[in-house]
């Protein structure tokens, strides 16, 4: 191939390269180690120094006019690809972005969470206790021996263990007896949680459910207190005035012992709470000194006040985990 040849190709090449991976082809081809320039000036040797003269010139003033046409594509080549990219990945910040699905709390947490807010603004601490306990804490320490009539009221899941039997506390009372063995008063908690009924399930019973248990003890703390903490939790967790009234009930852990009805929006009085002095058992059974302290116990039941809250009328809702239920708080 002479000089002239060369030239045609390569700008013929060089005009067919697309890319830059192609152009680099060309390149190499052209003005490469072993590329067809490197063989014309090879076989220069052949020739008489007039043509060698003239050949070696003509080969520079190519190899530079061909560098540069090569470096000018080159650029054009970069620049339509950036473009092309910049298209294809063009970022459009006034689209709507992906909502992403956010779960939210339980009704029935949310709930508890409000209530423990409510009590803590009022001074309560908040406190817990095992959900498998033992027949002591659930009913004896309680004031609930053997064979005690009220033992019934309690249907009992029992659990059979290497310690001996256990059972899936009843109630949140036995987190009173677990506290008052460790603290001494004056002291006000609020104590939540799961209990456990050997019942069977319907619309308004479960056997599993939440009570929160509350305590407040010192030396002169009286029913007017606790009349008063009950009716200020309900006019805040409900947002208005709420009508509630006290009976008289039975509990042997307290003497004596209320149970409380607060009035729904269609006028229906609703049993929500149980409550009472604590009886004087309680303070033997966490060794206190006698007749020193007094003070009240209540039990709230949380999904009845969750229910009530949103106008619910099947336990079970709270339960099945259904989302097309759950979704709507
Ligand atoms: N523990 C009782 C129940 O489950 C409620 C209660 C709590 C009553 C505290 C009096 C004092 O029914």
């Amino acid at each position: 191939m002479d000089i002239n040849q060369l030239k045609k190709e390569a700008r013929q090449k060089l005009k067919k390269a697309s890319n830059l991976k192609e152009i680099e082809k060309v390149e190499q081809e052209i003005l490469g180690k072993k590329g067809a320039l490197r063989d014309i000036l090879k076989s220069l040797s052949d020739k008489s120094l007039a043509q060698r003269k003239k050949i070696g010139q003509d080969a520079n003033v190519f190899k530079q006019n061909f560098t540069k046409e090569l470096k000018k594509k080159k650029a054009v080549l970069k620049e339509q690809h950036w473009s092309r990219k910049k298209k294809e990945e063009k970022l459009d910040l006034t689209q709507p972005g992906q909502k992403l699905k956010t779960g939210h709390l339980h009704p029935l947490t949310q709930v508890l969470r409000e209530t423990e807010d409510i009590f803590k603004s009022l001074g309560f601490g908040v406190v817990e206790g095992p959900e498998v306990d033992n027949e002591y804490y659930n009913f004896d320490a309680l004031n609930i021996p053997a064979g005690h009539p009220s033992r019934d009221e309690w249907d009992t899941l029992w659990v059979k263990s290497k310690e001996g039997d256990k059972l899936l506390r009843t109630h949140t009372s036995p987190v009173q007896i677990h506290f008052m063995e460790n603290n001494k008063p004056p002291f006000r908690i609020i104590a939540p949680g799961r209990v456990y009924r050997h019942e069977d399930t319907n619309k308004s019973h479960g056997f599993q459910f939440y009570q929160i248990e509350g305590l407040m003890i010192g030396e002169d703390i009286s029913v007017a207190n606790f009349k008063a903490l009950i009716q200020e939790f309900f006019n805040q967790f409900f947002g208005r005035s709420v009508e509630m009234r006290m009976r008289t009930g039975y509990f042997p852990f307290t003497e004596p012992s209320f149970e409380i009805d607060i009035k729904s929006k269609d006028g229906e009085w609703l049993e929500l709470v149980g409550a009472g002095m604590v009886h004087p058992h309680l303070y033997k059974s966490a060794g206190y000194e006698e007749r020193k302290w007094q003070g009240f116990a209540f039990g709230i039941g949380l999904d009845r006040l969750t229910m009530l809250k949103y106008g619910i009328d099947d336990l079970r809702l709270l339960y099945n985990s259904d989302l097309r239920f759950i979704k709507q708080f």
